[in-house]
């Protein structure tokens, strides 16, 4: 943080930032639980074992140790918190129901360990969380209460909204999120594009849009892991992250309650859009918890522009 000449530096951390929104004690509570989960997260990326674990998830991906690990870390902080009713992961098959109480409670969807296949090759991975409040976890997007993501990679950062703004913090060397920036705001259209999915297999309408792309001098950037590619364009503050619907695979890859729900809510919040190409993502009425959907998601001007050239097809 900027340190003004005879100044003392002062640190503003997760829970003091959390406690001046006007937001109940239990969700400061839950996030910052989820906050210090993540710290035993980014040890198992940093020294646990690469191998698999020898399972495979809901979507019949060979699930590796390190998503294993991520996934019980997560859970069980979850679990203790006192404030959660329902959870589900990436990584579970089903609900997994903590307590009938209702009043005061959360339920929180997560992906452990977002773009964990990088990790052997020592790419930037995340952790992605959803929250809502109550016990119903197949609600529409736009009904979550809080959204943010944990990025593992050469520092760590977290990013948070509770429906009042984005916010962003880095861990320090005491291994505290402090805050680095407030308010992140996106531009209304920009010059990164970040696209997902074969290109031989987009519809002529995605096609051309990236062509118009390319033609206006946007340079690609496009790691393979979510939350780094949706945080470079969040925090630059320009462009569009698009996981397209394909030839032989309508929905694209990305997962709407784990992924593609926290990540709309968080750069709605900083002034982005993220659509289907012809749905707004947190209008979505989940049906099953394995749903994938196409996303475009980014700036609001190049999502829309992304939309026009898909009903021009
Ligand atoms: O969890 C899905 C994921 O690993 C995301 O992190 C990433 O955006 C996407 O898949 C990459 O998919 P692909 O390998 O098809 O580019
Ligand atoms: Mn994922």
């Amino acid at each position: 943080m900027y340190k003004e000449p005879g100044k003392t530096k002062f640190q503003i951390e997760l829970r003091r930032h959390l406690r001046a929104q006007d937001i109940p004690d239990d969700l400061v509570h839950l996030i910052c639980e989820i906050a210090e989960a993540c710290k035993y997260v980014i040890n198992a990326v940093r020294t646990g074992d690469l191998g698999v674990a020898g399972t495979s998830n809901l979507y019949g991906e060979e699930q590796l140790a390190l998503d294993v690990l991520s996934d019980r870390i997560i859970k069980k902080r979850l679990i203790h918190s006192g404030v959660v009713c329902n959870m589900v992961s990436e990584e579970m098959d089903e609900i997994f129901h903590v307590s009938d109480e209702r009043a005061g409670k959360y339920s929180v969807a997560y992906d452990p360990l977002d773009g964990s296949s990088l990790v052997d090759v020592n790419l930037a991975v995340g952790t992605i969380v959803s929250i809502y409040q109550g016990c119903d976890l197949m609600q529409e997007g736009s009904r979550q209460v809080a959204a943010m993501y944990i990025l593992y990679g050469p520092r760590v950062s977290l990013v948070y909204t509770v429906g009042n703004g984005v916010h962003e913090f880095t861990m320090n060397h005491l291994n505290e999120f402090t805050l680095t920036r407030e308010n992140v705001t996106m531009k209304p259209s920009g010059d990164i594009y970040s696209p997902g999915g074969q290109r031989n297999k987009y519809l002529p309408g995605v096609e051309k849009y990236v062509q118009h792309l390319e033609a206006k001098g946007a340079k690609l950037r496009y790691s393979g892991g979510f939350v780094p590619d949706i945080n470079q364009v969040l925090m630059k503050g320009k462009g569009l992250f698009m996981y397209p619907m394909l030839n032989g695979s309508p929905n694209g890859k990305l997962r709407l309650l784990y992924e593609l729900n926290p990540m709309a809510y968080i750069v709605e919040q900083a002034g982005g859009a993220a659509s289907t190409g012809t749905c707004r993502i947190l209008d979505i009425k989940p049906e099953s918890l394995d749903q994938r959907a196409p996303v475009f998601i980014g700036c609001s001007e190049d999502v829309e522009l992304a939309k026009e050239f898909l009903n021009a097809q």
